[in-house]
């Protein structure tokens, strides 16, 4: 029997009504949500993102300004900018688009970011917080991820989950969260041996390799929950993800499309962080 789809686009309308919502609650009460973006350089797939997240943003009512820094800039200047992202208190949420160009440090970068502003969860604070169950700003891929299984009415608790990759971005927070929902996880990577096999035991399937079609049929369990984080393109030019999907549909029980999935709830996860930031900075 064929999987059923996981539809990021269903769940990231229904998070984005919710958003909107609480932000015209925000606004009645003299608080304008606000969102600033750095986008250093001219990556083309960076920019793609940045307009989505300014485009989500003003669909929900949130403010969002970008902040444009030079492909040559230095690390001074994009501190400098963040400085003063940091000490203006109509900005709530402040994002450096990554990658970064390759003369910035990107980990000084990130812990430049104030924990209180840091929507992205990336910070040290926040990923330490994060780490030992306090309250913080989680990552938004991984907790969409998680978002997407309890949705789709998948029991975590229990389970045999694994993760195949390890970013500080996605592959280690998704493992930590799926922690915190009580599976039993295993983390993979480039120098796993016997991938495959290990994959094939997955109750819950999390691919962020960034390598189209990694994840063959064969490395399924029959009923298992397929979160499909890849976005590729594939030899004939189609958006794909890590998952070979027509495969991997036939033996799971749910598994996310690419595109139409994981991407989407990342975005909406950013406004929910978003607003969260509002909200903590008007002492609500
Ligand atoms: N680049 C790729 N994914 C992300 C993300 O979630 N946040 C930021 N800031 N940059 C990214």
């Amino acid at each position: 029997m064929a999987a059923q789809i996981i539809s990021g686009k269903l769940l990231a309308a229904e998070v984005k009504k919710r958003v909107a919502g609480e932000v015209e609650q925000l606004k009645a009460q003299g608080i304008n949500p606000c969102l600033a973006v750095m986008l250093v350089g001219s990556d083309p797939a960076s920019q793609v993102y940045v307009r989505g997240k300014q485009n989500d943003c003003a669909e929900c009512g949130i403010e969002s300004r970008l902040v444009r820094l030079d492909e040559n800039a230095t690390q001074a200047e994009v501190l400098e900018q963040l400085g003063r992202l940091a000490a203006d208190e109509s900005v709530h949420g402040v994002l450096v688009q990554l990658p970064l160009p390759a003369q910035i440090d990107e980990q000084a970068v990130i812990a430049a970011i104030p924990p209180e502003k840091d929507v992205d969860g990336f910070t040290p604070v926040n990923v330490g917080r994060m780490t030992i169950g306090q309250q913080c700003f989680l990552p938004c891929t991984p907790a969409g991820c998680i978002e997407m299984l309890k949705y789709a009415g998948v029991a975590i608790e229990g389970k045999r989950a694994v993760v195949v990759g390890r970013s500080n971005i996605v592959g280690k927070p998704a493992a930590l969260l799926l922690l915190r929902e009580n599976a039993t996880v295993t983390v993979c990577h480039s120098r796993t041996r016997d991938l495959a096999h290990i994959c094939a035991e997955a109750d819950i399937l999390v691919a962020a390799i960034g390598k189209a079609k990694f994840i063959t049929g064969d490395m399924i369990k029959p009923g298992a929950a397929v979160i499909d984080v890849g976005i590729n393109r594939s030899e004939d030019g189609k958006l794909c993800g890590d998952v070979d999907f027509a495969a991997a549909s036939e033996k799971a029980a749910f598994i996310t499309p690419v595109p139409g999935g994981v991407g989407l709830m990342t975005r909406a996860m950013l406004l929910c962080n978003t607003v969260q930031a509002a909200r903590m900075a008007a002492g609500r």
